[in-house]
């Protein structure tokens, strides 16, 4: 200091210049965050790192490695391991040998353990907050006020499910060993999102970071060795998609939960088909942000700023598609140019930057062929007049006017700082674009009129909602999508079922075909009744399927027998195919009335307990149908009716208790977590009990308000038609249960390709269901096969696991205050 010259004349006129420049202009100089612990703790690797397995550093078996750069210099930071088949298999085993004592814990220990981690990144947070920025070229103020705290959020919050798990979820216990593959957009988040409940829950980890931002998860695995974490509960296996790949494919893998791109999660969905592998998926997405017109503008303008360029719009629930109400775009997009122009692009350390560098060259270019193709389709393209730096891998923010919503940039997720905006006339309007999508991740609504927003947001397809917010998250509520955008919730209560299993429960799939056993007990309602006789010749009846409210012929007007007992003829069923099944589901569709509306429980629940009555009141028949079919004794086929109607009694009860929750999150606000049905559930009833099998799976969907096409049982298919006239007698609404009678395997295959079914329970063989769950990937909808379950069980075959499968969890948040 001292030795510097005093400033001539001349250059106090310049500083004066320049400083009476700045407060024109209010300009930010750059203010950059020190890259020093970052780089110091890189070389105490000597720049190079390992794989991280069983607790320790080991070198990767086919010597591979990768360079890991900055993308807002270009600079390398490291040499990563490029880990293989070999390499995962030995993760794997690590951490099979080491989920014995880890899952045996008590819940308080594994709490411990989990509160060591949270304790951990916050005491490392400034370390982790740098390497992350330098690594994935996000700006430091997001990495450090909002990932790294968010990240020791999560494991706080598990420290508690851990330690509630034996009070909370008693029954249930790890699923094994879970394979964990995650993305480059929010590195070290998307590791915790994933390792906090999965190690709350008892499981053990490998975990295959994004190749493009591999250091974070690095360091977090030596943090979390160093604060005590078992060897081998924890592994990282760096790399591109092959690792990912091997753990996919690993048959000791018991669990896979991914975020990434649709095109990986349709792949990983393939590859489960058929392994009993557990599957959790976050996919992309392509979030509407709608604006009403009496929204606060300021707001909104602020609210877009957070939703689209923040993380350079590398966020799978950025609000992408800004939709607005008419009377107000012109004068919403003007000031959103302004604030556009005030934007400032930079080094991702240099703390007054809103926006960082695009991971990755390959980003880059993805988001300029998107851009292009939009000009190319005739939107209009807006950029501020300020230019990128030129020294690293940086995109402009770009709003899109005069879109169509048909073109490529209002449909495709473009995964970078690009908006794309429509305009509406109508709140109607608004719902039919917004869900104008095969996404379903989340939504934004902006509006003053809190009716009009809480009137809207269920009517949106996606797992989250933002009220006059966005981008919102926490570890008390769970995120995750509907439709293509994936199934399984991370965070909350909700998020915990995804690494929990029944325990003692081997459900297995299996060949259903085995006659159902008696069990020799006494039918409580029934045991007397007696079986129609008649010595005059039966009249010819050939059931036909039940579709929309009506019993109508099969398509190609075939039929097939329905054998009993020696095979004798016992009566003959309509043999369904693809167009029949095309015309079940656009019943199905057109009664999703059933699953909407205030007091819709109440009136599910009467029709169920109608349904109820009307089949009580025709119990005899239905027993000797039952025995007619499956032999057996008749006290069987008794018991068979009355755990029916106990069935339905069940769920009717349900159906107006399956409550949400309300999160407690960290904001001036509540967030309902709401159980909404998932649409329209295909149902391939089991082969065994052919009546209570089928109303233990059609009763749950119905009770939370889904639509059914159901399958029944390919061999015993009479108790279903006969179902029919309790069904048009009992209130039911047409098109709310359909029924396709034929060959139950093949109609259910057919039912997993429709596009428009949004989730298949699948009863039947192991080939059946491993092709349920391949063809399930055309448009991602969940499945589930309950396996071979001892329906007469209440234990078993009834109860919240069951309208878990037939919900999905919308987390609405809801800011209050002035
Ligand atoms: P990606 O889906 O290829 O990568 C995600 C993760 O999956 C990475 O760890 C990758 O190594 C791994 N992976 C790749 N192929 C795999 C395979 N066959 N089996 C198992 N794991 C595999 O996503 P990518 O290529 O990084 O980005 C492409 C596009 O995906 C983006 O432009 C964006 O649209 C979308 N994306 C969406 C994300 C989200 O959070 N929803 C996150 C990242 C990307």
């Amino acid at each position: 200091m001292g030795t510097t010259a005093p400033p001539t004349a001349t250059r106090w006129c310049d500083v004066t210049t320049t400083v009476a420049r700045i407060f024109e202009t209010m300009e930010w100089g750059p203010a950059p965050e020190a890259s020093g612990p970052a780089l110091e703790w890189i070389k105490s690797h000597g720049g190079r790192f390992g794989l991280f397995i069983g607790g320790r550093w080991v070198q990767p078996r086919a010597g591979e490695s990768f360079e890991t750069i900055n993308p807002a210099t270009r600079a390398v930071l490291a040499q990563v391991a490029q880990g293989g088949i070999e390499d995962v298999d030995a993760a794997v085993q690590a951490a099979r040998a080491a989920l014995p004592a880890w899952s045996a814990l008590p819940g308080h220990a594994r709490a411990r353990h989990l509160y060591a981690l949270a304790r951990a990144v916050q005491k490392h947070a400034r370390l982790l907050a740098v390497l992350e920025s330098l690594d994935n070229g996000k700006s430091i103020r997001e990495t450090r006020d909002l990932d790294i705290p968010l990240v020791a959020r999560h494991f706080y919050h598990h420290a508690g499910w851990a330690q509630l798990l034996e009070s909370e979820f008693p029954g249930y216990g790890p699923v094994g060993v879970v394979g964990q593959i995650i993305p480059w957009n929010f590195p070290l988040l998307m590791l915790a999102w994933k390792i906090a409940p999965a190690l709350a829950a008892g499981n053990t980890v490998v975990l295959k970071p994004a190749e493009f931002t591999p250091l974070t998860a690095l360091c977090f695995a030596e943090l979390a060795n160093t604060a005590g974490l078992p060897p081998g509960v924890l592994n990282v296996v760096t790399g591109d998609g092959r690792p990912g790949a091997a753990l996919v494919e690993h048959p000791q893998v018991d669990k896979i939960a991914f975020t990434g791109s649709t095109e990986v999660g349709r792949i990983i969905r393939r590859k489960t088909a058929g392994t009993g592998k557990k599957l959790t998926l976050e996919l992309g997405g392509k979030s509407p942000f709608i604006v009403f017109e009496d929204a606060d503008q300021d707001s909104v303008v602020e609210g877009v700023v957070d939703a689209i360029w923040f993380n350079q719009g590398q966020v799978c629930c950025a609000g992408s598609r800004l939709l607005v109400q008419e009377g107000i775009a012109e004068r919403l997009v003007q000031k959103l140019r302004a604030r556009m122009e005030k934007l400032r692009v930079g080094p991702s350390l240099d703390k007054a930057i809103d926006m960082g560098a695009i991971v990755a060259p390959v980003q880059l270019e993805r988001i300029r062929g998107l851009v292009d193709k939009g000009v190319a389709e005739g939107a209009t393209m807006w950029q501020p007049s300020w230019a990128c730096p030129t020294d690293g891998y940086f995109y402009p923010p770009t709003l899109f006017t005069g879109v169509s919503p048909a073109a490529t940039i209002a449909q495709v997720e473009i995964f970078g700082p690009v908006l794309v905006s429509m305009t509406f006339r109508t709140p109607a309007e608004a719902v039919a674009l917004a869900n104008n999508t095969p996404y379903g991740l989340a939504a934004s609504v902006w509006t003053e009129n809190i009716n009009l927003a809480l009137d809207v947001a269920p009517k949106i397809k996606a797992g989250v909602v933002w009220i006059n917010s966005t981008n919102l998250f926490d570890a008390a509520s769970g995120f995750g999508g509907y439709r293509e955008s994936g199934f399984g919730r991370e965070g909350g209560r909700e998020g915990m079922w995804a690494y929990l299993k029944l325990q003692n429960d081997e459900v297995r799939m299996q060949n259903e075909e085995a006659p159902a056993a008696s069990t020799g007990e006494t039918g409580i309602l029934h045991s007397a009744f007696s079986i129609p006789h008649s010595s005059l010749p039966p009249i010819d009846r050939t059931p036909k399927l039940f579709i929309g409210g009506k019993q109508v012929r099969p398509d190609q007007g075939y039929s097939r027998p329905v054998m009993g007992p020696g095979g004798r003829l016992v009566g003959e069923v309509g043999e369904g195919n693809r167009k029949d099944l095309r015309d079940a589901v656009e019943a199905a569709h057109a009664a999703a009335e059933w699953g909407r509306g205030g007091g819709a429980g109440h009136m599910r629940a009467q029709i169920l307990y109608y349904i109820a009555e009307n089949l009580s009141a025709r119990a005899p028949e239905f027993a000797a149908r039952i025995l007619a079919m499956t032999g057996g004794d008749e006290r069987q086929a008794g018991r068979e009716v009355d755990a029916t109607i106990a069935r339905l009694f069940t769920y009717a009860a349900w159906a107006d208790k399956y409550d949400g929750a309300v999160h407690q999150v960290p904001i001036r606000g509540v967030t309902l977590a709401m159980n909404e049905p998932i649409g329209v559930i295909g149902i391939a009833a089991p082969e065994r009990r052919p009546l209570l099998g089928l109303i233990s799976l059609v009763a749950p969907a119905l009770a939370t308000g889904n639509t059914v096409v159901a399958l029944p049982s390919s061999a015993h298919p009479l108790s279903a038609t006969d179902f029919y006239s309790v069904l048009e007698t009992s209130d039911l609404p047409s098109g709310v249960v359909n029924i396709v009678t034929g060959d139950k395997e093949a109609l259910a295959k057919l039912l997993a390709e429709h596009l428009d079914v949004d989730a298949l329970w699948f009863c039947g063989s192991a080939a059946g269901g491993k092709a349920v769950e391949d063809a399930s990937g055309g448009n991602m909808k969940q499945t589930w096969l309950p396996g071979a379950r001892d329906w007469d069980d209440a234990r078993q075959a009834e109860g919240r696991e069951f309208l878990r499968h037939a919900t999905q969890v919308k987390n609405i948040w809801i800011p209050y205050g002035e």
